[in-house]
């Protein structure tokens, strides 16, 4: 297949040409996809196209599967058009598609990985299913290629609050997660008890940034069995009850002191319980460096808190720019350009609940 280089196009030095890659993603609530470009310097994003259903799930206060699921159906043609049009790529120049194979909501799944293999059939290209969360660590690819391993993952989202550690770009060693609610859904739910809107992440952390000052602390969990671990179901409990004891909070908005105060104490509590272990953690296995990615890697505190404790811990920091951190198909491509493609996509399926490393 010829290689997409512009002749006219500046590269950078030493560049390789090694493959053109479309991905898809459509785990949840967002249909994605994009073409990337993967070089010997790493990958090079040609294209990202992410249609939002905000608007659909918004009134229901979070993602109700069905109907994210029909929404990919209608979605999912375009999307991929316009992913390779943005590229100025046609589906004969491709060299293979990647494509979300797990975890994620079934329904939703199924757009883009049927979508993949009917491709992959038409064009007889090469198809490699990417499991979701070695498509986020992937994403920090693209910020830093050349990342000293071994390194330490946090992958924080809506579903997921995870740290690993990563011997290289296409393994993952869990080593602590959280006991019950992500990160994500202590933002989300806070948003929908002080009826800020929806998604929840980048309201509050809005409302935080205009803060003054905070309110009372949070107060961190402690676990009996010692277990290394997070708990952040406490936090949403711990917001209702401050509504309920100054319901005026509820409807007060973001542009309200008390509530912009409250929003900045979630904020503080989410950053510091998320980074408290990583500096132990980071002397035992001897790592090197640092990936945040997942939705929740765009909070702002979590990123200056985390560069402070990357510089302090002498740490390479890896942190995909926002538009990568949440859900994408570009994360997809990048993972899926270092995976050996499967021979035969037509009896893989879907997987709701892929475990890491099957
Ligand atoms: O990775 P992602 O797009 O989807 C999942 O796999 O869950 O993450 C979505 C999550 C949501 O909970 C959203 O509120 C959160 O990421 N999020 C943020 C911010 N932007 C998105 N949380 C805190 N601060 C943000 N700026
Ligand atoms: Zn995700």
């Amino acid at each position: 297949m010829l290689p997409m280089v512009d002749p006219e196009e500046d590269r950078p030095p030493g560049y390789t040409w090694r493959m053109l890659i479309l991905g898809l993603e459509s785990s949840c609530d967002d249909c994605s996809a994009a073409v990337v470009e993967e070089t010997a310097a790493g990958p090079v994003l040609r294209s990202l196209v992410r249609e939002s259903q905000d608007e659909i799930h918004g009134p229901f206060g979070g993602v109700v599967p069905e109907l994210a699921a029909r929404e990919h159906l209608l979605q999912v043609r375009a999307v991929m058009a316009g992913a390779l049009e943005q590229a100025g790529v046609t589906l004969a120049e491709l060299d293979r598609i990647a494509v979300t194979r797990g975890p994620g909501l079934v329904g939703s799944l199924l757009a883009t990985f049927s979508a993949s293999k009917a491709v992959a059939w038409h064009e007889g290209l090469p198809w490699v299913g990417v499991h979701h969360l070695l498509g986020h660590l992937n994403a920090a690819r693209f910020t830093a290629p050349d990342l000293p391993f071994p390194a330490l993952v946090l992958l924080v989202s809506g579903g997921h609050t995870h740290l690993y550690l990563a011997p290289n770009w296409t393994t993952l060693q869990l080593l602590q997660k959280t006991r019950d609610d992500a990160a994500g859904e202590a933002f989300d739910k806070t948003a929908r008890l002080l009826n800020l809107g929806y998604p929840g992440g980048p309201l509050v952390d809005a409302c935080a940034r205009t803060a003054t000052r905070s309110a009372a602390p949070f107060t961190p969990p402690k676990f009996r069995d010692g277990k290394a671990s997070w708990s952040f179901s406490g936090l949403k409990t711990g917001v209702k009850l401050r509504v309920e004891r100054n319901p005026r909070l509820a409807t007060a908005g973001a542009a309200d002191a008390e509530v912009q105060g409250l929003c900045r104490s979630l904020q503080e509590a989410v950053t510091t319980w998320l980074l408290k272990p990583i500096p132990e953690l980071a002397r035992e296995h001897g790592a090197r460096s640092l990936i945040i990615s997942g939705g929740v890697a765009c909070n702002s505190r979590l990123r200056s808190e985390a560069a402070l404790l990357a510089a302090r811990e002498g740490l390479v920091l890896a942190l995909p720019e926002p538009r990568l951190c949440t859900d994408n198909g570009a994360m997809i491509a990048a993972a899926g350009a270092l995976l050996e493609p499967d021979p035969e996509p037509w009896h893989q399926n879907a997987d709701a609940d892929l475990k890491l490393g099957v």
